[in-house]
C-alpha cells in the first residue's frame, strides 16, 4: 500500500511517500521519498512559533514541496492536453479550500496538469498541535482525496513519534508489548503505555514546560542562541571532558514522586537564580551549569522511565522526539536498557524531529479500520488538543 503522509502540526511542513506491507503485528515500511521545509529561520525572527505565521508558511510551501516529491519519485505523469479539472470538481475544491485561498489557487493550477498518481491513501496529522497550522494539512488532504477519490486517514501526531523507530528496524522481531514510549521534544514530554497499536494511553506528562522547551529557556538564560538544546549539550560535553566544577546545584524536580509526571519550569527558574547570583559568567561556569542542567533533566527522565518499566512490566522501550539528538540523554537511555534488559528502540535522526514519514507509517496502522468504515472526509476536523486517553499511573495493566 502506498501512503502519502502530510504533517503541518507545528513548524515543519512535511510530505512523505512510503510503501507499507505486512500485518500490523510486523509491519514493513519502505521510504519512497520525502520533502520537508523547516520554518525555524522564520520563527527565529519572531522569537517563537506564532500559529498564524506557521499557517501561512504551510500554505505557501505545501504545493512546491508536493510538486518536488512527485517529480523526484517519478509519480508525476503529465495529463493529456484536454485533462483540466472539470467544472464540478473545481467547485468542490473551492468549497473544501474556502479557508485556504493560496492552496486553492496552487492546487487547481498544478494538480490539474498531472494524472492521478499511484497513491492508495493519505495520512494526515489532525492533532495535537497548533490548530490553524493543522487545518492547512487537513484541508490539503481533503482536496487531494476528493480529486483522486482516495481515502484520508486522520492520524495522531504522537502515534507518529511512537512508531517512528520502526522505519529503520524492519528486520527486527515484532515489538513485544506492552511497550513504553518516552516522547521528548520541544513541544511534548509524555510517557505513553502502548499495550498494542490500537491501545495507547498516556501515563504521565509534563505539568509545565516540555524538555526541549526547558533546554531552550535555560540556554537563553545562559546567553546562548536559539534553539538552545544543541548549545547546552555542546557546552555540557566540554565541561565533562575538562571536568569543570559547577558553581551551583540544581534540583531534580519530581524525581521521587509516585506518579509518572514531570515538571521542568522550576529547573529553569533555578538556572535563572544561579546565573543572577554568579554575576558575570565565565565560559567555564557557563559550561558547568549547562552540564548540571543536562544531568538534572536526564536523571529525572531516566528515573521516571525506569519506574514505569517496572510498574507496567514493559517489554519494549521506545524513546523518540527531537531531544534524542542529545548524546548524553541517548546514552543514559541506552544504559537503562542494558541495566533493565528491556530492548530500546530509537528512531533514525531524520525521523526524530517532526516529519511526515512517521505520519504515513502511523496511518498504515489505522488503514485496517478504513476498509470497514471509510472516514467521511467532510467531517474531518483539526483537533489541537487531541490526546490519547490518560490512565492513572496506579492502574495495573
Ligand atoms: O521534535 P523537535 O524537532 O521539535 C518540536 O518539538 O517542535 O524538537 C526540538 C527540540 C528543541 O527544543 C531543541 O532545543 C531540542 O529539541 N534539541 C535538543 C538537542 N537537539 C535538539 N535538546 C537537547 N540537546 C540536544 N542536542
Ligand atoms: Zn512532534
Amino acid at each position: 500500500m502506498i501512503i502519502l503522509g502530510i504533517e503541518t502540526s507545528c513548524d515543519e511542513t512535511a510530505l512523505s511517500l512510503i510503501e507499507a506491507t505486512g500485518e500490523l503485528t510486523a509491519p514493513a515500511f519502505r521510504l519512497i521519498g520525502s520533502e520537508i521545509y523547516s520554518q525555524i529561520e522564520l520563527h527565529r525572527e519572531y522569537g517563537g512559533v506564532f500559529p498564524n505565521v506557521a499557517k501561512r508558511a504551510h500554505a505557501e510551501n505545501l504545493i512546491p514541496l508536493f510538486k518536488r516529491l512527485l517529480e523526484k519519485t517519478g509519480l508525476a505523469k503529465p495529463k493529456a492536453a484536454d485533462g483540466a479539472i472539470d467544472e464540478e470538481m473545481l467547485k468542490e475544491l473551492e468549497r473544501l479550500l474556502e479557508r485556504e485561498p493560496t492552496l486553492f489557487k496552487e492546487i487547481s493550477s498544478y494538480v490539474g496538469t498531472i494524472e492521478a498518481p499511484a497513491i492508495d491513501a493519505i495520512a494526515v496529522t489532525y492533532g495535537p498541535g497548533l490548530e490553524p497550522a493543522l487545518w492547512v494539512g487537513v484541508n490539503f488532504a481533503k482536496a487531494l482525496a476528493a480529486l483522486w477519490n482516495i481515502p484520508v486517514i486522520p492520524t495522531n501526531h504522537m502515534e507518529g513519534h511512537i512508531i517512528s523507530p520502526l522505519l529503520s528496524q524492519t528486520d527486527i522481531a515484532p515489538i513485544a508489548f506492552p511497550a513504553l514510549a518516552m516522547l521528548i521534544s520541544g513541544g511534548h514530554t509524555e510517557l505513553a503505555l502502548v499495550r498494542s497499536w490500537e491501545d495507547i494511553k498516556v501515563v504521565g506528562k509534563t505539568r509545565d514546560d516540555a524538555v526541549g522547551e526547558a533546554f531552550d529557556k535555560a540556554a537563553r538564560m545562559l546567553g546562548l542562541p536559539y534553539p538552545g538544546g544543541p548549545e547546552i549539550s555542546r557546552l555540557a560535553d566540554e565541561a565533562r571532558e575538562k571536568d569543570y566544577g559547577s558553581p551551583l546545584d540544581l534540583p531534580r524536580p519530581m524525581i521521587a514522586t509516585h506518579d509518572f509526571d514531570f515538571s521542568f519550569s522550576g529547573l529553569k527558574t533555578a538556572v535563572l537564580y544561579g546565573v543572577q547570583k554568579a554575576g558575570e559568567l565565565s565560559h567555564q561556569n557557563r559550561a558547568a551549569i549547562a552540564r548540571e542542567f543536562e544531568n538534572a533533566v536526564t536523571e529525572v527522565l531516566v528515573r521516571k522511565t525506569e519506574r514505569a518499566l517496572i510498574h507496567f512490566n514493559i517489554q519494549t522501550l521506545i524513546v523518540a522526539g527531537g531531544v534524542i539528538a542529545n548524546k548524553h540523554i541517548r546514552a543514559a537511555f541506552e544504559q537503562l536498557s542494558r541495566d533493565s534488559g528491556v530492548p530500546l528502540l530509537m528512531p533514525h535522526k531524520d525521523l526524530s524531529t517532526d516529519n511526515a514519514t512517521m505520519i504515513a507509517m502511523a496511518g498504515y496502522m489505522k488503514a485496517k479500520d478504513l476498509a470497514a468504515a471509510p472516514a467521511d472526509i467532510k467531517d474531518l476536523k483539526a483537533r489541537g488538543n487531541l490526546s490519547f486517553g490518560h490512565i492513572d499511573g496506579a492502574e495495573r495493566p
